[in-house]
């Protein structure tokens, strides 16, 4: 009798019953009036004295776990049964629908290419792989000039003989690209993503988006350009916005200049955003120098122009006091909804 209960124990502790009707059986089998537990007691009353101390215990855990493991089955099937149900709780919180937002720095360009398109500037565009020629040489960027450690520059290949491959280090390539396929005038801005190898950190990033500007024509001076550089600030930060320019370099241009604009935060008087001054750096500027005008077949002689390229970031950052750039390129919904209200 004994080595039948260890047997019986053995096939309760392993039964995984796979419906209801199953586990039912199992309760008719060993539970039920005519089952295998009512036998065993049946045949209890027969052992002797001696072996009844022994097997009495034996007989009432063997009991004991047949109900438990019933009863325990039962409830699984329960509970499994009603998530069954076609039954739906109406009190449940919707899972509702985000409504999607334009990128702050989406908006912002949008913003320079609307002010810019009304200026008569059409928008071009160019590879982020770029070569040797036209993001550094074309823009006279002598070879060994230290120049272009200024921009740390992603390489992609490096080859002495033809020329290395890199990710743009700024959208000036695309000026070059334009130039070189076609007459003047050019009047036209390129927005773009660019790459520098930087370590990334609230004010720095291994990619940026910038706006180029590029105006080549007969007779343009720099006059023309701070006025169209004057007129474009008005329009973005507000009119009443002070420019100042500073003397600056940059291979590609001559004179070269940085333009700052009085601080949108504080209007001038001195802030954290401007560090006290009351000027805020916005744009590298000049005059195209007319190295980089016959680099790409235009007489210089006959021609001049000008170009300026700014961060969009900075801008943003300007606009919407967005101090840490990482905030951009982390698609955290929580600051994406914040410029929901500027859906355009
Ligand atoms: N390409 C320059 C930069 O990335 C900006 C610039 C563009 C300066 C055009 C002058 C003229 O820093």
């Amino acid at each position: 009798m004994q080595s039948r209960i260890i047997q019986y124990t053995s096939e309760i502790n392993e039964f995984k019953p796979a419906s209801a009707a199953e586990l039912e059986e199992f309760r008719i089998k060993f539970l039920g009036t005519k089952g295998i537990i009512k036998d065993l007691f049946e045949e209890f009353k027969s052992v002797s004295a001696e072996e009844k101390r022994v097997l009495g215990k034996v007989l009432n855990e063997f009991k004991k776990l047949a109900e438990e493991k019933h009863a325990l089955l039962k409830a699984e099937f329960e509970e499994n049964s009603e998530e069954d149900t076609d039954y739906e709780d109406l009190s449940l919180p919707g899972s509702g629908f985000e409504v999607g937002g334009r990128h702050p720095l989406s908006l912002v360009r949008k913003e320079v290419v609307e002010i810019f398109k009304k200026l008569g500037f059409i928008v071009a565009e160019g590879p982020e792989i770029e070569d040797d020629w036209h993001n550094f040489t074309a823009l006279n960027f002598a070879k060994e000039h230290p120049a272009r450690d200024m921009q740390d520059t992603f390489f992609i290949k490096k080859d002495a003989e033809n020329g290395d491959i890199a990710l743009r280090t700024h959208t000036s390539s695309v000026q070059v690209r334009m130039m070189e396929n076609g007459q003047p005038p050019f009047r036209a801005i390129m927005p773009g993503r660019v790459y520098r190898n930087e370590a990334i950190s609230a004010r720095a990033h291994c990619f940026f988006h910038q706006v180029e500007g590029l105006y080549v024509d007969e007779n343009v001076s720099f006059a023309d350009l701070k006025q169209t550089l004057f007129y474009f600030v008005q329009e973005l930060f507000g009119e009443g916005t002070k420019v100042r320019f500073r003397p600056s370099y940059f291979p590609f241009t001559e004179p070269s200049a940085e333009m700052d604009i009085s601080c949108s935060l504080c209007g001038g008087s001195g802030c954290t955003m401007c560090k006290g001054s009351g000027w805020v750096e916005i744009l590298g500027c000049g005059m195209v120098d007319p190295n980089v005008l016959e680099n790409c077949g235009i007489d210089s002689n006959k021609y001049s122009g000008f170009a300026f390229g700014m961060g969009i970031e900075r801008m943003a950052n300007l606009k919407y006091e967005i101090k840490d750039l990482r905030l951009f390129s982390e698609n955290d919904i929580r600051f994406l909804k914040q410029f929901q209200s500027e859906l355009v």
